[in-house]
């Protein structure tokens, strides 16, 4: 069969078939639309809508719509036919074509806002994997696939869904465009308001800012209205809660959302579904993998010894491992060696900054959304090295009750300052647990040191079970 496709001048797509048995097209000399000539391989090879709709794993009543030209097919959609109906690539051939005569629509900006992709990106494949696993059960849903990335500051959430993005488009997915915003989260008082957000997410598609309407839900039917019968990724960076991001998601399929924050976002799945991926600091392997891409094998191969001693100082953690190997290629440690034993200090560790990324900074912005009391919690809890960390204990070093210490150690967990070790027990990972030591010897003192870590002492032994060897080499 060959189908010549002619520019439609409507919704559905417009084909005329020169086909050697057109005997179950409509015989009227019309074009067939992409939905008849669908239903006539059908009915030729026997097949029902529910028996079709199981081979190309699209429920029946999508098939039905399309078949009946009230919805246009995606090329996810055409690929699927052409495989169970052995069709070659005749339909997505079809499909492409009306994607992309429906792309050129008037108005519609395709945007394309992704920042760049990393040359040095390491690791991560799992949540490639996942990700991309969302994207596959999205087709056959009706609703909008949005995975949560979150994990705590510098561990690599942006990069992680900057660069499963492009991999997505380079395999073809999201052809009307990427959006990538960033939210300005978690600091109180710094995040951007959902309501400009739209405007600039309104505008980056192609409507003149003369049309975005003023009122919030307004902007938000105006958003989704835009993104209808698209295929478009929204990349929502660093989101400070659930409700600055619910406004901004489209409505209908076609669309994903990956969200980034270092929160939890409670409230966000009682709200939408979503698909929840913690990202944790790299593999040892993978940190070593990545001071060596930045600094280059002759660096690396001249001492091994010396960038695994570095990996282990950055606790694995991207942004510590990015800015020390920043530091060797700049040539203020000429070497990894030097650097290695400069780091050997929890201080200097602290204090890795390049250009205007510090690593303090990206601690401060979290820590800064603590209330005091939790805070103070998580300030004593540095003060505790190598420990599992449990209720007892907490309620034990900061004077409050066991239900108390619980829940400010969930509210430290939510914001991934601390890391659920069990259904009882937690760990700082263990740069941050340098950086809250640091923070009790500025604004605690040796008092409330001497104080705590004496109340600490019997709960610990009596409370805290051996940590397992891996952590135990993990945190100490
Ligand atoms: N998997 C990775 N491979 C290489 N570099 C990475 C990787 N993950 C993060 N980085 C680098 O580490 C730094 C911090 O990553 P970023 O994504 O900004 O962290 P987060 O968003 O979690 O705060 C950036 O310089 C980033 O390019
Ligand atoms: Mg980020």
């Amino acid at each position: 069969m060959t189908v010549v496709w002619e520019p439609a001048h409507s919704a559905s797509a417009s084909l005329r078939s020169s086909h050697e048995g057109t005997d179950c097209l409509p015989k009227t000399g019309a074009p067939a639309t992409f939905g008849q000539l669908l239903r006539a391989h059908r009915r030729r090879q026997g097949l029902s809508l529910t028996q079709l709709a199981a081979r190309v794993h699209f429920n029946r009543g999508h098939l039905s719509r399309i078949e009946n030209d009230r919805r246009s097919p995606s090329v996810s959609f055409a690929e699927a036919c052409d495989r169970a109906l052995s069709t070659g690539n005749n339909f997505t051939a079809i499909a492409s074509a009306l994607e992309a005569a429906a792309r050129h629509q008037q108005g519609w900006l395709q945007p394309a806002q992704l920042p760049a992709a990393k040359h040095n990106f390491v690791g991560r494949r799992d949540h490639f994997a996942h990700l991309d696993g969302l994207l596959q059960c999205h087709e056959q849903s009706l609703a909008v696939p949005v995975a949560v990335v979150n994990g705590p500051p510098g561990v690599g959430k942006t990069a992680l869904a900057v660069q499963w993005a492009h991999r997505a488009v380079s395999d073809g997915h999201f052809a009307d465009g990427q959006l990538f915003v960033d939210l300005q989260g978690p600091e109180p008082g710094t995040a951007a308001a959902p309501s400009h957000i739209l405007a600039d997410l309104i505008r980056a598609v192609g409507v003149p800012a003369d049309r975005i309407p003023a009122d919030l839900d307004q902007r938000a039917a105006t958003f989704r209205s835009c993104l209808h019968g698209r295929e478009v990724l929204l990349v929502l960076d660093n989101a400070a809660d659930a409700q600055q991001i619910h406004p901004l998601l489209p409505g209908s399929r076609g669309c994903a959302v990956v969200v980034t924050s270092r929160s939890r976002l409670p409230g966000l799945m009682s709200l939408v579904d979503t698909v929840t991926l913690p990202v944790t600091e790299l593999r040892r392997p993978e940190a070593a993998a990545l001071i060596r891409a930045v600094i280059g094998d002759a660096r690396a191969d001249a001492d091994p010894a010396a960038v695994a001693a570095l990996a282990e100082h950055c606790g694995h953690l991207p942004l510590a491992l990015a800015l020390a190997a920043e530091r060797i290629v700049s040539r203020q440690h000429p070497s990894a060696d030097l650097l290695a034993t400069e780091l050997r200090s929890e201080c200097a560790r602290l204090d890795l900054a390049e250009g205007g990324v510090r690593l303090r900074t990206a601690f401060d912005t979290s820590y800064r959304t603590l209330d005091e009391q939790s805070a103070r919690v998580f300030r004593l809890l540095g003060r505790l090295p190598g420990r599992l960390i449990d209720a007892g204990i907490t309620a034990a070093i900061a004077g409050v009750g066991e239900d108390e210490a619980a829940r400010l150690l969930r509210g430290l967990a939510g914001v991934h300052l601390i890391r659920r070790h069990d259904d009882r027990h937690y760990h700082l990972p263990e740069l941050l647990r340098a950086y809250a030591a640091d923070l009790a010897r500025q604004f605690d003192g040796e008092s409330e040191h001497t104080e705590a870590t004496h109340q600490a002492a019997d709960p610990v032994a009596v409370l805290n079970p051996p940590a397992p060897p891996s952590l135990v080499a993990s945190i100490a």
